[in-house]
């Protein structure tokens, strides 16, 4: 507020501008007394941080910093008790808030969260394993690499996401896909009960057994109900001895066409065992687009290059195969690549779409205008254009009907993530642009016949029918009345508490 304005505030000449930061900064200051009123009696681990402070950096820091939301405060409570005193506080005290567990989230919507107040759930970061029952549960703060090595050192594998800093629960309360779709389902298939608080500061548990119906919508529109303080799964024994085949294989720009055809020879079945990943992205040694790939496959290593044998056998310049334990999978893939994915802080905008197909001729058509895309705009070199191809036998094996996931018929997901440096407008501009060409081109092969994306993959510009699903909807809306009726926990594709 200017100075200029702050003068004609106790004047009652306000603008309306000037109404608005008035309010806002009353509301803030309103924050503050709330928030470190004793009467709260937070537990001792809770911490308060503002604006300035290195804890309140460490209690929003993002992966990514395109479009984020904005805090006036943050609070990292440091027990369930303590979440459910703040969703009472804050739904008393209308206080817009948003809780993050990993902070991965990248989906637009989030930041049309102003001036609000940042629930760190990174405190609840303790898990178990019940090895008699094959069991993990897990609370709000535990990330995806927390768990990898005691449930594989117990025996047993989890199926998560492809990378290890995002949080456990936030992948899997938007479906949870990876290279484990074909066989063991996506990761809320393996959800068996969350704890959550919801809307009117009620604890309760959600399950096939207990409040049936908030599970249904929990495993698919998981962001939507409430603040999930721990989360149990189901473990598989681990697959193959615990010993996955995994390969890279780097396609110079030349010899992408027939990788791409045989990737389409497999005719879109693809054995569960099996996942690969496509990236198209720059190579600052040879100034070209390549196209970097990783496969997997679950079982001996014959098998494996029997399975994968179209792929191996075109023996690109780069070529790596090994066969690794299965937690060390995700640090194994592209010689530990995902380090550099997880780097925080980072401009990001994603856009994805689902698929049923994998078509040679698109994927080539798409790799040609990637390379002039990266040629022509020395700024979007740091972006990467990628296909994913993920099984879908195990996902596909569960009824439709029974979670709030639309899309089990999905083969693959086909991404674009852009990328420039702080106030590069020019390729900002650009890349959105390309964005939208590229997914227009791609959908139309894809087999579905509009965008269709999951929510943990949704930019936040697609509609609600291609998030949720047309059918989904409905049924979601009417959990939302009931659970979420003032829509608090709406920041993330919130779904209407009406439709159609
Ligand atoms: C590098 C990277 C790799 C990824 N790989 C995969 C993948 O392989 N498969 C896949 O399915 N997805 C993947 N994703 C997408 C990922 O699933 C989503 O970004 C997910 O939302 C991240 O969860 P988070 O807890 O880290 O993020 P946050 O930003 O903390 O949360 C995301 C959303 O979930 C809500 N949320 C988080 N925790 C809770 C909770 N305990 N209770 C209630 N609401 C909660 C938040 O309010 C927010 O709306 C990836 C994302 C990144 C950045
Ligand atoms: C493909 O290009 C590479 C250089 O990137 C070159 O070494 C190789 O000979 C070319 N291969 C074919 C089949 O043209
Ligand atoms: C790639 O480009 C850089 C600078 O643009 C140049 O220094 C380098 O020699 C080029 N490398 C090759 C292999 O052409
Ligand atoms: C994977 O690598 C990251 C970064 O190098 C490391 O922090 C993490 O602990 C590793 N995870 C496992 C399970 O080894
Ligand atoms: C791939 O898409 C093209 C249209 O771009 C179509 O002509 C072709 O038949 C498709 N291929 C397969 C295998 O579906
Ligand atoms: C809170 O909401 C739940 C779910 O709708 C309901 O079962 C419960 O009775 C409500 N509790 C209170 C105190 O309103």
């Amino acid at each position: 507020m200017s100075f200029f304005q702050r003068l004609l505030l106790p004047l009652g000449l306000s603008l309306s501008l000037t109404a608005v930061d008035a309010a806002v900064i009353r509301q803030n200051s309103d924050l503050r007394s709330l928030l470190s009123d004793p009467a709260r009696q937070w537990s001792d681990a809770t911490t308060i941080s503002y604006p300035g402070s290195s804890e309140f950096t460490g209690a929003t820091e993002r992966w990514t910093i395109f479009d984020p939301p904005t805090y006036t405060a943050a609070i990292s409570p440091g027990t369930e008790e303590d979440v459910i005193k703040l969703v009472n506080l804050a739904r008393s005290n209308d206080i817009p808030f948003l809780a993050t567990g990993g902070r991965h989230g990248y989906t637009t919507t989030i930041g049309d969260l102003h001036d609000g107040l940042a629930i760190d759930l990174s405190n609840l970061n303790s898990y178990s394993i019940d090895s008699d029952a094959g069991t993990l549960t897990a609370g709000a703060g535990v990330r995806v690499n927390t768990i990898m090595d005691p449930v594989y050192e117990a025996g047993y594998f989890l199926q998560t996401g492809t990378a290890y800093c995002p949080g456990l629960i936030g992948v899997t309360l938007g479906g949870g896909i990876g290279r484990f779709t074909g066989l063991y389902g996506l990761m809320i298939d393996a959800l068996v009960s969350v704890r959550i608080v919801t809307a009117n500061g009620t604890l309760i548990e959600a399950s096939e057994s207990s409040n049936s119906d908030l599970f249904w919508g929990i495993r698919g529109a998981g962001a939507n109900f409430g603040i999930i303080t721990e989360a149990t799964f189901q473990l598989n024994p681990v697959p193959n001895g615990g010993n996955i085949f995994t390969s890279d294989l780097i396609f110079p720009a030349n010899m992408t066409n027939e990788f791409f055809q045989a990737v389409e020879s497999y005719n879109n079945v693809f054995p569960a065992e099996m996942a690969g990943i496509v990236i198209m992205s720059w190579d600052d040694t040879s100034n070209s687009t390549v196209l970097l790939t990783n496969w997997i496959y679950v079982g001996s290593e014959d098998d494996a290059r029997s399975a994968l044998a179209p792929i191996l056998n075109l023996s690109p310049p780069y070529l790596t195969t090994q066969m690794v334990t299965a937690n060390k999978l995700i640090n194994s893939t592209f010689n530990n690549f995902a380090a550099a994915i997880c780097t925080e802080g980072v401009i990001r905008d994603i856009h994805s779409t689902n698929l049923k197909n994998h078509n040679a001729t698109t994927w080539q058509s798409t790799f040609e205008q990637v390379a002039d895309f990266f040629e022509s705009h020395p700024g979007a070199r740091s972006g990467a254009v990628q296909y994913e191809l993920y099984p879908n036998q195990a996902m596909n094996a569960v009824s439709s009907d029974a979670t709030a996931w639309p899309w089990r018929d999905a083969i693959g997901y086909f991404q674009t993530a852009f990328s420039w440096d702080q106030g590069d407008d020019a390729t900002a501009s650009a890349s959105a642009t390309f964005a939208q060409e590229l997914m227009s081109e791609v959908v139309e092969t894809s087999g579905y016949s509009d965008v269709t994306i999951f929510v943990n993959y949704a930019n936040g510009d697609e509609k609600q029918e291609n998030i949720y699903g047309a059918d989904k909807l409905p049924r979601l809306a009417q959990l939302k009345r009931t659970y979420d009726p003032s829509e608090m926990f709406s920041w993330n594709n919130g779904i209407p508490t009406q439709y159609p």
